[in-house]
């Protein structure tokens, strides 16, 4: 109960200090009613359990029907010794305890936040959504350097919009190949724009941001479990635990020589996750 209203009582969690606060009650709370649950446990043993001595001698593994019965027994004098099914009273207090238990679990799990329905699989991005540089400039048609890449993002960095969340889903990586390099999948033959090629910074395997491009050969490497993806190849796994290519945006450039995206991603970035089809 105590954990349930700490949770309750220090729920705005707007600084650190509340984070903090709320951290230390919770736990406080938690311990002292494992604690209680502990001394209740020990007490019962020691001053309402029979304490004697047992000796049991070294028997065949497999025990005869004889043994058996007498085990049996001997558990139901125990059980009847702890007094568990007389005293009703210590059998429903030590049941109410545990069951409520179950309480700040429930809390807990209502704490992983509302359900996401389809914002895991939706961006920011969409038709003619400028590709801006990580200091909130549109990229410009001959800014890359054959070969190098660089993050975009959908909107300039302190737009209100580009929520951490956001944030996560919607940077992208865009590199320039070498001429001719690139084999555009069936069906995406317009979604690059003069060898300059876009996807999803966002590890298909558990979220990590991609940082590291192979410029030889083509492959963006994933730091945290090395999942790596031929560019140039629909950005398809070729080693590591990832399942899924990069999602790839489609772009172009606008009459001002600025990169464009056409559409959104056709499918969702990230991970998997279990609703994902
Ligand atoms: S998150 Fe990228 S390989 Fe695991």
């Amino acid at each position: 109960m105590g954990f349930i209203a700490s949770y309750v009582i220090f729920h705005s969690l707007n600084t650190i200090n509340d984070v903090r606060l709320s951290n230390l009650f919770l736990g406080l709370s938690l311990t002292v009613s494992l604690g209680g649950l502990a001394a209740g446990i020990i007490g019962w043993v020691r001053w309402l359990m029979p304490a004697h001595e047992t000796v049991q001698d070294r028997h065949a593994l497999a025990a005869s029907d004889e043994d058996l019965e007498i085990a049996t027994q001997v558990i139901m004098a125990g059980l009847e010794e702890t007094g568990i099914a007389r005293r009703s009273l210590l059998k429903r207090t030590l049941g109410l305890a545990l069951g409520l238990f179950a309480l700040p679990a429930v809390l807990l799990l209502r704490d992983l936040g509302p359900l996401p329905r389809k914002t895991l699989a939706t961006t920011l991005w969409g038709p003619n959504t400028l590709l801006f540089n990580e200091a909130g400039f549109p990229v410009k048609l001959g800014d890359l350097e054959i070969g190098s890449f660089t993050t975009v993002l959908p909107t300039k960095p302190d737009d209100p919009r580009m929520t951490e969340e956001e944030l996560g889903k919607a940077a992208v990586l865009l590199i320039r190949l070498e001429p001719g390099t690139n084999k555009p999948a069936p069906g995406r033959e317009n979604w690059a724009f003069q060898d300059h090629v876009a996807y999803s910074k966002i590890c298909t395997h558990l979220g990590c941001p991609i940082q590291l491009y192979q410029k030889q050969a083509h492959k963006l490497l994933c730091p945290c479990h090395q999942s790596t993806f031929e560019v140039p190849n629909a950005c398809k796994v070729v080693f590591g635990p990832a399942g899924r290519p990069l999602p790839q945006l489609p772009i172009t450039v606008n009459a001002n020589g600025e990169f464009v995206a056409t559409a959104g991603f056709d499918r969702p970035v990230g991970p998997s996750y279990w609703e994902r089809g």
